[in-house]
């Protein structure tokens, strides 16, 4: 996943709600688009039905009046729910359509097996830092050299239903990287 924008002043519209589904074959037009439209590198039509090919991996679509609002790909893992791709149509941005999807996902959690949801989220994506945190996630550890189409690092964000004590990496913009890694300081300025 990359840096998508999104501009609370183009889409400002009232807040909705949203009916969450299963993603079907037919919703997948809406969804690439939606993809294309969210991230610098996008996953190709072959990239999501390889994925949903696999047993453990879910689709699921936010849809708003017959329209597919955002759609979100996860894993299922022994104790967790590890996202794979997450994004919101821009022109349904900032009416909580995202916490919608991930409260849906939190209630999917249980004491008794999945206790996690946990992603990466790419240095430069601000908003969707923000976005996560407002979740409730947290930024628990730095991936660097994460992506293949990029040299940026990624930051895991994990949601625990029991958060235990250990500790955590404070949140912090992509420019006061070196503040959390302090042997990176030339990677934290290039940024
Ligand atoms: C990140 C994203 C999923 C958020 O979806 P959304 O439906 O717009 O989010 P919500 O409306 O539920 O936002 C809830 C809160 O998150 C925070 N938030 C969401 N988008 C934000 C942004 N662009 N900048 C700052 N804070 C943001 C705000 O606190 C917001 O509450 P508010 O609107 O009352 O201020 C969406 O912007 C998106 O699809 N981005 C591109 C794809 C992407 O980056 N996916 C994640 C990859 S890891």
């Amino acid at each position: 996943m990359s840096f998508g924008n999104s501009s609370r002043d183009q889409y400002n519209q009232p807040r909705c709600d949203v009916q969450i589904r299963w993603m079907i074959r037919r919703d997948m037009p809406e969804v690439l688009e939606i993809e294309r439209k969210s991230f610098e590198f996008s996953w190709t039509e072959e990239d999501f039905l390889c994925c949903l090919r696999q047993r453990n991996c879910i689709g699921m679509v936010a849809e708003r009046q017959e329209r597919i609002a955002g759609f979100m790909i996860y894993e299922l893992l022994k104790s967790q729910l590890h996202v794979l791709n997450f994004a919101v149509a821009p022109w349904a941005r900032r009416q909580n359509v995202g916490t919608q999807m991930i409260e849906k996902l939190v209630n999917k959690l249980s004491q008794q097996r999945r206790q996690e949801i946990c992603l990466e989220v790419r240095e430069t994506n601000l908003a969707a830092q923000l976005f996560f945190r407002k979740q409730g996630l947290q930024a628990h550890n730095v991936l660097r050299g994460h992506y293949e189409d990029t040299e940026e690092d990624a930051y895991v964000m994990r949601y625990q239903l029991y958060p235990s004590d250990e500790v955590i990496l404070p949140f912090v913009p992509r420019n006061r990287i070196a503040d959390v890694e302090p042997d990176n300081d030339s990677d934290a300025e290039a940024a």
